[in-house]
């Protein structure tokens, strides 16, 4: 089988609070899509990506990667979810049910190919997802009189952060993600769905720098993990 990648880059990263996606903000004078299609598209396993952009994204044209031919566009969609409904959907005809679809977000600048090697390297059905296990003391928060007080500390152990890349089958992922919008349930990862579908995928460590940006002091520290070298 094969692997794909798919990126999902149609969001409009709200909690940002800056003038444009997120995916389009500087680090050192390049866009952060630029630096995760470095990653991804210098990893000898991919041939060719899925980008998924949102219909009026003025931004890509200026990309450094913007005629680059490995790269097959899709359209975005309402949620995550329909945004890598879309991006599956062009793959039709290229990838078939077996080959593995590598769904990683494009916030997601800082991933190392020794974290894909890691990941790819123990694949296995029904999937596997990076992930970093939970290093801090865990609270579950109620409601009282306005405040968010503490209702009880959650066990830890067996709790982790889900990353991406998550990697699962091109056939079973299309279905567990359309089983979940036909019964309307929101997920915000691939993982979710095939949860949703009985499946237990594989956690995989991954390296705690491969951060989503997600807040303005995230641009600081993902240039900061930037510049020191990919491996
Ligand atoms: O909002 P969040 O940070 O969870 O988004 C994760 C990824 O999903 C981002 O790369 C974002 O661009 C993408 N996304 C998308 N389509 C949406 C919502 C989010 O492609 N409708």
């Amino acid at each position: 089988p094969r692997y794909f990648p798919v990126l999902p880059a149609a969001g409009v990263g709200s909690r940002m609070q800056a003038d444009r996606p997120k995916q389009y903000l500087p680090i050192q004078g390049r866009f952060l899509l630029d630096y995760t299609l470095d990653a991804i598209l210098s990893y000898p396993a991919f041939e060719q990506a899925v980008l998924v952009l949102s219909a009026d994204d003025p931004y890509w044209p200026d990309s450094e990667y913007a005629a680059d031919e490995r790269i097959i566009r899709a359209a975005g969609g309402r949620e995550r979810c329909d945004s890598v409904l879309n991006g599956l959907a062009a793959l039709q005809g290229i990838a078939t049910e077996q080959d593995w679809v590598v769904v990683h977000d494009i916030a997601r600048p800082c991933l190392r190919h020794s974290d894909l090697d890691a990941l790819l390297g123990q694949l296995a059905d029904p999937g596997a997802i990076l992930a970093s296990p939970t290093r801090d003391t865990m609270k579950r928060g109620v409601l009282r009189d306005g405040c968010v007080v503490i209702d009880h500390t959650v066990e830890r152990e067996q709790l982790w952060h889900a990353l991406t890349p998550q990697v699962f089958r091109y056939g079973a992922l299309q279905q567990a993600l359309t089983a979940c919008l036909a019964q309307d349930l929101s997920v915000t990862d691939e993982a979710s769905a095939m949860e949703q579908q009985g499946y237990q995928p594989l956690l995989v460590a991954g390296r705690s720098d491969n951060i989503k940006v997600t807040r303005r002091e995230d641009l600081a520290l993902a240039e900061l993990f930037l510049s020191t070298s990919l491996s």
